[in-house]
């Protein structure tokens, strides 16, 4: 299974201060140096964590796959065109949200997604589309021409006790099943973590996580102590 990791948290550090750092650029390079297979990044709309340069230069410099979270506007789909990530995951996007709240209404927005999915692979883009783990939209992701689903694991990673958390788990698992008969790749994402990753990575169909709030949260904690002693380090050699 690989696992693709969503940077957008260090882009939002550097956003706080508006300076230059931490890069997300450079954060793609440890990604890629600890093995993971992708770098995921979400150029929103309001531009708030991630910016047109961050993907600019993640194109160029980033070995790993590069899948590009966005919404299908025309505006996005011209950036998408012109920067080229291996693979662009269209999400719905609202401007008050924290996070991507829920999944793409296919269903209902069949033939917006239709026309947005046969732009991107003109320019030989694979498309993704980030949907709850629910059979109509399943299908409907297919009949689009969507080349994966990426399955929303949000509601799985909030279940309230072990009866919901097994009910939303065998959801997980019987899209995943569905869609991959279907002959879409699978994916999953949203709300894992280093608790409740082991169930999603035993569906088979699911070949890829992409995960980023729970491993940027622990790379601030594990990363602290050895800041910290870098910065008295340098006072103490100054001082003494
Ligand atoms: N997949 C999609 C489509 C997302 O929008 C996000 C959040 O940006 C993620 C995965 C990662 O979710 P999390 O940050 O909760 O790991």
């Amino acid at each position: 299974m690989r696992l693709g990791v969503n940077i957008d948290h260090v882009a939002t550090v550097r956003q706080a201060r508006g300076t230059n750092e931490p890069d997300p650029v450079a954060a793609s390079f440890l990604v890629e140096l600890a093995g993971a297979e992708g770098i995921v990044v979400h150029l929103r709309e309001d531009r708030r964590h991630i910016q047109d340069r961050d993907l600019e230069i993640l194109r160029k410099v980033v070995k790993l796959h590069l899948n590009l979270e966005m919404a299908a506007t025309e505006e996005m789909i011209e950036i998408a065109l012109k920067t080229k990530p291996d693979m662009v995951t269209l999400v719905p996007e609202k401007r008050e949200e924290l996070t991507t709240e829920g999944g793409l209404d296919v269903v209902n927005l069949s033939g917006e997604l239709s026309s947005a999915i046969a732009n991107l692979k003109t320019g030989g883009i694979v498309v993704s589309l980030f949907i709850n783990p629910d059979m109509a939209q399943i299908k409907a992701s297919a009949k689009v021409g969507a080349d994966v689903v990426e399955l929303h694991a949000g509601e799985y990673a909030n279940a309230q006790d072990a009866e919901e958390e097994v009910a939303q788990l065998e959801r997980l698992r019987n899209g995943a099943i569905l869609a991959e008969k279907l002959a879409l790749g699978v994916s999953a994402g949203h709300g894992l973590t280093y608790q409740n990753v082991d169930n999603i990575c035993a569906i088979e169909p699911i070949e890829e996580l992409n995960i980023g709030h729970s491993i940027i949260s622990r790379a601030v904690l594990v990363g602290l102590e050895r800041a910290v002693r870098d910065m008295l380090d340098i006072m103490r050699r100054v001082s003494a």
